[in-house]
């Protein structure tokens, strides 16, 4: 397979796997570090309320341990910082942008590539272009931006993933897969024209981080070719998705992410991207398609709203950044102990049997938050009350991931009554120790004992957008 084969001299087995040992550890060792501050609670009180008990609006000063998100907030290596330097900023046709094409046709294996600011930039270019208004966009569950941007653009989300991504509690292997069942009556009931094209995350972050199979994404390759059906895969945190395709699926073990990244692109029409996840960046986004006539009109668009098309409102050093972080993220070694880390928390928090959705998946232990404040009704925000009870006990910051970041329906107005009402502590990558870890996890702990005693939360004010960055909060 292109570009892969040289990485297998890059991929030594683990000690654990050499000796049947521990099976994973941090393969690198820490060169700069930044301070940690902690706060009182007294101060903590003052600021949460401050902040309208919304964890996006406090400032980042006053947080000791900060898993609001693993987007733009890992650390980059010494090879990245050296690639920076290496900065060629001209406006056009900078070195830097090479170098990012040829990494994503090397490890994702597209053909053409569009850079954008951050994700979201991408997700718009994409929906602008490809979605016709009144058609209707199934995917694996909903994504905040992902969705905004295909209703911004007239379409209509319907969730197909199956059914088991709902449940907190099924061990289902692959939680984040497709129902072709729900696809092909969505295409019954309303004509494979009326279908923009299936949006496909791996892995599914609003599912609990929860991946798709192999078997799934080729089965839906087979499916939507009968019907002209194209499909664009958000390959935010398609690494680790690769890492439960090589630990779970039949065929794989011996087969690396890279290969195993590349082979599962190759069912997809093209992909979107927020660098700042898997590719290990602070900034960063792209696009990449194999269509030539629909990279034509990407590449015009991306001039309207982030910058020519060969550096789409990144600086030259961000997008070397991303190079170098695209080849480092596909490391076996990586992958494994940045998942290992997010199991060694759920390891934890199982111990003391804390609600959780489970297997737990790559980037973040989901909060069980209707098990865990059973006493709370959802429109009293139970994840989003948990998120603050977190900080106030310890100056940990995680993220509400139910009914607030649900939103509304644009047609009635209500709220979407998500199944799923999760509290997320993410885990930035190559940030964070293992004793951080035990922090997180006796916090937790320590906020479930009180679950009793613990009020609902009312919302006050509302924007009009992604309602959950900007709410505020009072306590009932
Ligand atoms: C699955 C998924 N898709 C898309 C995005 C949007 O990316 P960005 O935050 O870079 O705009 C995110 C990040 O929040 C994400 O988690």
């Amino acid at each position: 397979m292109k570009g892969t084969q040289h990485m297998d001299q890059f991929t030594p087995k683990t000690m654990g796997q050499q000796f049947g040992r521990r099976s994973w550890a941090e393969p690198w060792k820490i060169k700069m570090v930044e301070p940690l501050r902690m706060i009182s609670r007294e101060q903590r009180q003052k600021v949460l309320v401050e902040a309208g008990y919304n964890t996006f609006l406090l400032k980042s000063e006053d947080v000791y341990i900060d898993l609001l998100t693993d987007s733009g907030t890992g650390a980059m290596s010494d090879r990245q910082w050296a690639g920076m330097m290496l900065g060629d900023e001209a406006y056009a046709g900078s070195r830097n942008f090479y170098n990012l094409e040829a990494a994503i046709q090397t490890y994702y294996g597209y053909k053409y590539i569009v850079p954008t600011h951050q994700g979201r930039g991408a997700e718009h270019l994409l929906s602008q272009v490809v979605i016709q208004r009144g058609q209707f966009v199934p995917g694996n569950m909903y994504f905040t931006t992902t969705r905004l941007h295909q209703e911004l653009a007239g379409g209509t989300f319907v969730d197909v993933i199956v059914d088991e991504a709902h449940d907190p509690q099924s061990l289902y292997p692959f939680k984040g897969n497709i129902d072709l069942d729900k696809l092909e009556a969505l295409v019954q009931r309303e004509g494979a024209q009326n279908i923009a094209y299936v949006s496909l995350a791996g892995t599914v972050n609003m599912a609990g981080g929860q991946p798709v199979s192999m078997a799934n994404v080729k089965a839906l390759r087979q499916w939507s070719n009968q019907y002209g059906i194209k499909v664009f895969l958000d390959a935010t945190r398609m690494v680790e998705n690769a890492f439960f395709i090589q630990e779970r699926e039949a065929g794989y073990a011996d087969k690396s992410i890279a290969e195993i990244l590349c082979e599962f692109c190759s069912y997809t029409d093209g992909a979107w991207m927020s660098a700042k996840k898997d590719n290990l960046v602070n900034i960063g986004g792209w696009l990449a398609v194999n269509d030539p006539v629909l990279f034509e009109e990407l590449r015009n668009l991306v001039i309207v709203f982030e910058g020519l098309h060969t550096y789409g409102g990144l600086a030259g050093r961000d997008m070397e950044a991303i190079a170098i972080g695209i080849a480092e993220s596909v490391q076996d070694d990586h992958v494994r102990s940045r998942i290992g880390q997010v199991r060694y928390l759920g390891d934890l928090l199982s111990a003391w049997d804390i609600p959780m959705v489970l297997p737990v998946g790559g980037h973040a232990i989901f909060l069980d938050a209707r098990r865990f404040y059973s006493h709370l009704p959802q429109d009293q925000f139970p994840a989003q009350t948990l998120a603050a009870e977190l900080y106030l006990d310890s100056g940990i910051r995680s993220m509400e991931r139910g009914i607030a970041s649900a939103g509304r329906d644009p047609k009635t107005g209500d709220h979407y009554y998500p199944k799923l009402e999760l509290t997320r502590l993410t885990i930035p990558r190559r940030v964070y120790t293992q004793a951080h870890m035990d922090v997180v996890a006796e916090a937790v702990r320590a906020i479930y004992e009180e679950r009793e005693r613990t009020h609902g939360l009312k919302m006050v004010y509302e924007p009009k957008y992604l309602r959950f960055f900007q709410a505020r909060f009072e306590q009932l």
